[in-house]
């Protein structure tokens, strides 16, 4: 086998804008709000969180006020998310 396994992307990530815990973070589009999260770990509460597949249902927070499970949503240009205060990481 000849050449790379993978390519790369054919174009670079997007980026948008989000607030987490009233702050404003940049993530790239895509990606779930459990790994933003992970990628935001100084900033952030880590989160508690198991499957990653929606089935354990403990990593719920609150996006834009409604109750979802963060590994499961994808977050949007300039949507609130509030990590709960007991996230033991
Ligand atoms: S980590 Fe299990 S439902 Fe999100």
């Amino acid at each position: 086998m000849t050449g790379p396994r993978f390519r790369p992307l054919a174009a670079p990530a997007q980026w948008i804008s989000v607030q987490l815990n009233g702050e404003s973070v940049d993530v790239p589009r895509g990606m779930s709000v459990l790994a933003a999260l992970l990628t935001h770990g100084e900033d952030a509460p880590s989160p508690d969180w198991f499957c990653a597949i929606g089935q354990c249902q403990r990593c719920r927070l609150r996006v834009n006020d409604r109750e979802v499970m963060a590994c499961q949503t994808y977050p949007g240009k300039g949507d609130r998310i509030e990590t709960r205060d007991d996230w033991s990481g």
